[in-house]
């Protein structure tokens, strides 16, 4: 049977990447069922632009998750459900311990008792923790510095483990900062609280906030501010279409970073939304934040020469223009 007539399980589609990864797959010709227990997910998209069954649970529910693999022939998951403030898991660490690593492993295991073995997870560049060399390789010293960025690199432990163990394969992409859109318009970003700063960027030009705060203008970079990988969502979301061929063709278990191998820092993306918006966007200096290294820029080499990975926006002006055709469409109704 060819890969693309497979069945995959995506946790968390009814997300940001989940949802333009389950538009990918569905390009490709797979069958997709979405689990997600919509705390932060969007039904309204999965109903109007995804078109696919959506079962609304928690990947920490394992009978919900037995029922699931038994009612469905499901050939292989991608997981992104996860919690993913960073600062929240610092002041909640339970929660995110629970969520990130309890649902996860719950899921886990119900794969193994159910004899599915390929997973491709949504890990991230947080389980770096602060670099000792730029551009970050996948062989760079793990050591976060939150429970988040802990909780997903307890997963890889884990996924690690169950491959000796089951020969049980995963593919662990590491990513680094997710931004723009489906280029033709029909997902996006949307998250409640929002934190990242491309969409804050985009909602000041829209007038929804009055400015955007550049935390730290005196780090060692040429501008003085932080310095950011980000890669388009769309390039995310074919890197995991790559990622389950991989595993369906009989890859072995692996880390991949995916970025854009290009850093931009937070006064360039500013500038740059300013000429693709038009409009004015008043940024203003604050303090650092804690925790916040000067740059964070990953090799994506591997995923570029195992998966045959070619990122199609890598430049920044594009990113913010599918963007900011993305928040005009949600939020200027
Ligand atoms: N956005 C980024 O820049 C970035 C960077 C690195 C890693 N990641 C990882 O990518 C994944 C997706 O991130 P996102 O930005 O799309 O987040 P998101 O919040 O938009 O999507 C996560 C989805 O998972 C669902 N969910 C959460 N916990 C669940 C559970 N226990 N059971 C079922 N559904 C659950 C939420 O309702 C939401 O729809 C996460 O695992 C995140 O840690 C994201």
């Amino acid at each position: 049977m060819a890969n693309s007539q497979k069945t995959i399980l995506v946790s968390g589609g009814a997300g940001y990447i989940g949802s333009h990864a389950v538009l990918s797959l569905q390009q490709q010709g797979y069958k997709v069922i979405i689990l997600d227990n919509l705390v932060y997910g969007h039904q309204d998209l999965v109903d109007s632009v995804l078109n696919v069954k959506l079962i609304v649970g928690d990947t920490g529910d394992r009978p919900l998750l037995d029922k699931i693999f038994r009612e469905y022939s499901i050939d292989a998951v991608m997981h992104f459900a996860a919690y993913t403030y960073v600062g929240e898991s610092v002041t909640q660490p339970d929660k995110y311990y629970r969520n990130n690593f309890i649902g996860t492993f719950t899921l886990l295991e119900a794969m193994v008792a159910a004899g599915i073995k390929s997973f491709v997870f949504s890990s991230t560049c947080a389980t770096y923790g602060e670099p000792q060399t730029i551009p970050i390789p996948e062989d760079h010293p793990q050591n976060p510095i939150n429970p988040y960025g802990m909780s997903k690199l307890m997963v890889e432990h884990v996924l690690k483990d169950f491959d000796k163990a089951y020969d049980f394969r995963s593919v662990m992409f590491r990513y680094f900062n997710a931004a723009g859109a489906d280029p033709q318009g029909r997902l996006g970003e949307d998250h409640d609280p929002e934190t990242h700063l491309i969409p804050l960027v985009l909602m000041t030009a829209l007038g929804k906030r009055e400015s955007i705060s550049m935390f730290g203008t005196d780090y060692p970079t040429p501008d003085g501010t932080c310095v950011r990988d980000y890669i388009h969502v769309n390039d995310l979301a074919d890197a995991h279409v790559l990622g389950i061929e991989y595993l369906l063709n009989g890859g072995k278990t692996d880390a991949f970073n995916l970025g854009n191998g290009n850093g931009f820092s937070v006064k360039e993306v500013i500038e740059a939304a300013r000429e693709v918006t038009g409009k004015q966007i008043k940024a203003i200096a604050a303090d650092r934040r804690e925790g916040d290294p000067p740059a964070l820029v990953g090799s994506s080499e591997k995923a570029r020469k195992l998966l045959c990975w070619q990122p199609k926006y890598a430049d920044l002006k594009t990113i913010l223009t599918h963007a900011w055709q993305w928040h005009q469409k949600r939020h200027q109704a």
